[in-house]
């Protein structure tokens, strides 16, 4: 089997502990703003897939389209899979399509790279957010993407099926 992992990740990047959560992703260098900081590999599911996988895999996936996950195919694959980039209100990243990750402002070595869930999450849960930042929402919800605040705030840095939700609940 090739042992490759299924995500790149910079050479600018490190994983290590981070005070929001566990491990989370690091610049080792400084990264200028539009540079690509890590692209999402795996396998596709559909959500009745996911679904019956998600125990094992938990926390390996991202959302790609309206019902379609990618993740790791097995556990063995699960850290290779895994980009651990935390939550933050304030983010310094976020995805541009559905797999490559973007820096949205020049970063310096030694930030953590965190994205904002909303922009990337369309899912039922509630997390008590830990990110420390200033303008923390304090709980964050699976389904901050429809906040209009968040909306304005974020044009331009959806997930793209995120987008495409956005731009049909403005049709209705
Ligand atoms: C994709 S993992 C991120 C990497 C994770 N830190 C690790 O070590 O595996 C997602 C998990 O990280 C935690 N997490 C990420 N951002 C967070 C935040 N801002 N506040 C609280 N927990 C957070 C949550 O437990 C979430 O389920
Ligand atoms: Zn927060």
């Amino acid at each position: 089997m090739n042992d490759r992992p299924l995500s790149w990740r910079s050479p600018k990047t490190e994983v290590r502990h981070s005070p929001i959560h566990g491990r989370g992703l690091f610049a080792v260098a400084d990264i200028a703003a539009g540079d690509v900081v890590a692209v999402k590999g795996g396998y596709i599911y559909d959500a009745a897939q996911w679904e019956a996988a998600r125990e094992r895999l938990d926390s390996s996936e991202i959302q790609v389209g309206e019902h379609l996950f990618i993740a790791p195919a097995d556990v063995a694959q699960w850290e290779g899979a895994m980009l651990f980039t935390n939550h933050s209100c304030e983010p310094n990243i976020a995805i541009d399509g559905q797999i490559v990750f973007v820096a949205m402002r020049d970063i310096a070595a030694g930030e953590e790279l965190t994205h904002d869930w909303a922009t990337t999450d369309d899912a039922d849960f509630e997390l008590e957010c830990h990110c420390g930042t200033p303008s923390c929402r304090g709980v964050i919800s699976g389904r901050d993407w429809q906040k209009p605040e968040l909306q304005r705030r974020y044009r331009g840095w959806f997930a793209w099926h995120i987008q495409r939700r956005i731009e049909a609940s403005n049709d209705t």
